[in-house]
């Protein structure tokens, strides 16, 4: 039976276009189609923040867990690519995702200072829908409220148990997940704790570092774009962090009791494994 456009009923044709619209929009460029809803920078967001100009951390794929404790578990840090694959992960902590799941769940913010005093409680998709905007340049550390750690993992075993941490561990330590959702320009300034993972889900996270006998120049309460501001650009050579930025699907490795900052470029969706 012939068949074309000049023989398809007119009221036929709306649903056609509709169809290629629908079809042209799922092959939208990875870029975009991968945010996986955090929209990049946010609405309202000030200028970007811009990644370093050379990372000083090193970056290895497929990394033996005797090299791992050769020449990184006791004495510095690496970035860690191709070890773990969370693809399905990735999926669920997706903006829809998570709302559909857990948007009634409520979650414990805490200061974005180097000592974090306040803790505040309220609904999931209260947080991602009216609090996850960029960070304002102006505001102070210990006035910000960041999504991270203090999670329920009663309340999100069905997410949790989708990720696969790196699989080096230290002997006598016990992995403990730390869950976090935040927004551009965000971050947490200098501070130190025992060895631990890092991975990037979503957006990226730009890295500052220093060893445990290096004390950085900061203020406790000043936030990392603040310090990024006003102190970085006056360092000496010798007095600068090793950094990078880790893009989604890296996983940074910080030593024990390494002072470390960080800044979300992006709206960013970030797991740690804390080895304690
Ligand atoms: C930082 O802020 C907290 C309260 O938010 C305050 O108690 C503390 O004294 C401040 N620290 C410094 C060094 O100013
Ligand atoms: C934050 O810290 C600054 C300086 O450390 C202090 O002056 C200010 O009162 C603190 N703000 C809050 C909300 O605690
Ligand atoms: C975690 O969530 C469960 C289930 O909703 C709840 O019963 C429990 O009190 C929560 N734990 C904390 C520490 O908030």
């Amino acid at each position: 039976m012939p068949r074309g456009g000049g023989l398809m009923a007119p009221g036929l044709r709306p649903l056609l276009l509709l169809a290629f619209w629908m079809l042209a929009s799922s092959a939208r460029s990875p870029a975009e189609a991968n945010d996986g809803g955090w929209p990049r920078y946010g609405p309202g967001a000030p200028v970007a923040v811009a990644e370093e100009e050379r990372c000083t951390v090193e970056r290895r794929v497929d990394l033996s867990y005797a090299e791992f404790m050769q020449h990184y578990a006791f004495s510095r840090p690496v970035i860690l690519q191709g070890l773990t694959d969370n693809s399905r992960f990735r999926v669920l902590c997706s903006r829809e995702r998570l709302l559909a799941s857990f948007g009634d769940s409520v979650v414990r913010l805490s200061t974005a200072n180097t000592y974090s005093y306040r803790k505040v409680d309220l609904p999931f998709q209260e947080y991602v829908e009216q609090m996850l905007h960029p960070q304002d340049p102006l505001s102070m550390g210990n006035d910000t409220l960041y999504f991270f750690g203090d999670n329920n993992f009663t309340e999100w075993a069905s997410l949790f148990r989708h990720y696969s941490p790196p699989p080096f561990g230290l002997l006598g330590t016990t992995p403990a997940y730390s869950f976090g959702i935040a927004g551009a320009g965000s971050g947490v300034p200098f501070h130190w704790h025992g060895p631990g993972f890092s991975e990037v889900i979503y957006g990226r996270k730009r890295w500052f570092l220093y060893p445990p006998e290096k004390t950085p120049e900061f203020h406790p309460n000043k936030t990392t774009l603040a310090w990024l501001r006003d102190t970085y650009p006056a360092l000496a050579p010798s007095a600068r962090p090793l950094e990078c930025t880790i893009q989604a699907g890296e996983v940074l490795y910080f030593p024990d009791r390494w002072w470390h900052a960080t800044l979300n470029l992006d709206t960013s969706v970030f797991i740690s494994t804390f080895l304690s």
